[in-house]
């Protein structure tokens, strides 16, 4: 059957990527060192020992990789800013020449009509302030407001969308409750004050965005719909203590005022209270959300998984990525469904959806083929599609990634760009779910209809 997928006319059509992952150089021009700095330099920490010293050299190639973009027919580029380049101290004294970098890459964008949309935080923690807590002391908020101002006074004007945080859930599960992101800490009376401490942290800086910004400003979470393995009380609640930790942790703060209840039940007497003044500033209004979609996770009671007691039961029937993640398109329609229910109609955009699959390590006759990832593309901009003739407010859509990057403790060993890059030479060639993807924007979604 032939459908009709053409998009809403003013529909974002993007890529995205971060500043660890992709800009190499981290140090360069007076920046000062991140967490993942100093985790990447753990022996042991990253697959093969990789580090983020030169990762895709954007931070001296970006005139070209806009260039690129606008070759792909992108209207819409998210990156973030590394905190330390432009505050390297994380608080205090700014770096001319850091900004300057965020500066010019703004202009060669709106030069090439691409909407920037920055993400002030996407991991990448000032060591600095690593050192005087960090997202476990509560003046993160504090110095978190600070950094935003000193971005949104010199980029404000440009800069139409604004992402406070990227992904709160994984600095919390990834960096304080298990341990593999930086700063590598597995303790599970941290984790919950990381969490209130990140969603302050948020407030305030929407806050500081409200006192003098024009534009929007919104957060970025990753979302995974739990689907019970069998009907069983127990798989039943331990799906909802899984969705409950991973995707209601954060939303239901916001748009609701109150942690889910399951998180007491994880968390036991590692549970802290939380002053009822903080609330308010948690509860600051915001003009999206952005979702990061990858798969879903089909889900039974496991009573030795720490500290949720849930685990995820692989699919053999369904294909899965390179990061053995299920693909399973329809859980994406779900999950836009899903938040209009419970959070109400607001204008959504899917920040990150895309996948790493096999690719070889150069081009052949300048070409890198990736049917794979066409296909993954395909299915999820469809089931975006969906959610939009349903009623979903979904304004635009952003690839992840950009370019094949920095992976984080997967280090350069696994390739989700639509473009690859050659890490001996650099090289940028856009592979076959690039030109697919530019297929589908100049036709305004038309190219999803058949095969
Ligand atoms: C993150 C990206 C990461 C991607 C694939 C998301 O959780 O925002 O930084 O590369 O997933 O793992």
């Amino acid at each position: 059957m032939n459908r009709d997928y053409r998009f809403p006319d003013r529909f974002l059509w993007g890529a995205a990527t971060s500043a660890y992952q992709i800009e190499g150089s981290p140090l360069a021009d007076g920046a000062g060192p991140s967490i993942w700095e100093r985790f990447s330099r753990t022996p042991g920490r990253i697959a093969n020992g990789d580090t983020g010293d030169i990762a895709t050299d954007h931070y001296h190639r970006f005139s070209a990789d806009v260039d690129l973009m606008h070759e792909l027919g992108l209207t819409s580029y998210r990156f973030s800013i590394a905190w330390g380049r432009i505050l390297p101290e994380g608080t205090g004294r700014v770096n001319a020449a850091g900004l300057a970098f965020y500066d010019r890459l703004v202009d060669d964008l709106l030069a090439k009509n691409i909407a920037p949309m920055v993400t002030l935080y996407h991991w990448d923690l000032p060591a600095a302030l690593d050192d005087r807590g960090g997202w476990l002391n509560r003046d993160i908020a504090n110095w978190f407001a600070e950094y935003a101002q000193v971005a949104f006074r010199s980029l404000g004007d440009r800069v139409p969308r604004w992402v406070t945080l990227n992904e709160p859930w994984v600095v919390m599960d990834g960096g304080y409750l298990h341990g593999g992101l930086a700063p590598g800490h597995r303790n599970a009376y941290e984790a919950p004050n990381v969490t209130h401490n990140l969603l302050r942290a948020h407030g305030a800086a929407v806050r500081a965005y409200r006192a003098e910004g024009k534009h929007e400003i919104g957060l970025v979470v990753n979302l995974e719909p739990k689907y019970p393995a069998s009907h069983s009380p127990e798989d039943e609640a331990a799906t909802q203590r899984a969705d409950a930790y991973m995707n209601r942790q954060y939303l239901d703060p916001i748009f609701r005022g109150e942690y889910p209840d399951e998180l007491r039940e994880i968390f036991g007497s590692a549970w802290p209270e939380f002053p009822a003044s903080d609330w308010p500033l948690i509860q600051a209004p915001i003009d999206f959300l952005g979702i990061n979609y990858y798969s879903r996770s089909v889900t039974q009671c496991a009573p030795n998984e720490w500290p949720v007691r849930a685990a995820r039961v692989r699919q053999p029937q369904h294909a899965h990525t390179e990061m053995d993640w299920e693909v399973f398109p329809a859980a994406l329609t779900r999950v836009l469904l899903w938040i209009k229910e419970r959070y109400g109609d607001r204008p959504m955009y899917i920040t990150e959806n895309g996948a790493a699959f096999y690719d070889p390590p150069h081009a052949i006759d300048g070409r890198i083929e990736d049917p794979l990832r066409v296909w993954y593309l395909r299915e999820h901009l469809r089931a975006a599609h969906d959610a939009i003739r349903q009623g979903v407010d979904l304004r635009g859509y952003f690839a992840w990634s950009l370019l094949d990057n920095f992976e984080w403790s997967h280090g350069y060993a696994k390739r989700f760009g639509i473009v690859h890059v050659n890490f001996n030479t650099l090289e940028r060639t856009p592979k076959s779910s690039a030109r697919f993807y530019s297929e589908v924007i100049r036709s305004h979604g038309a190219a999803l209809a058949g095969a």
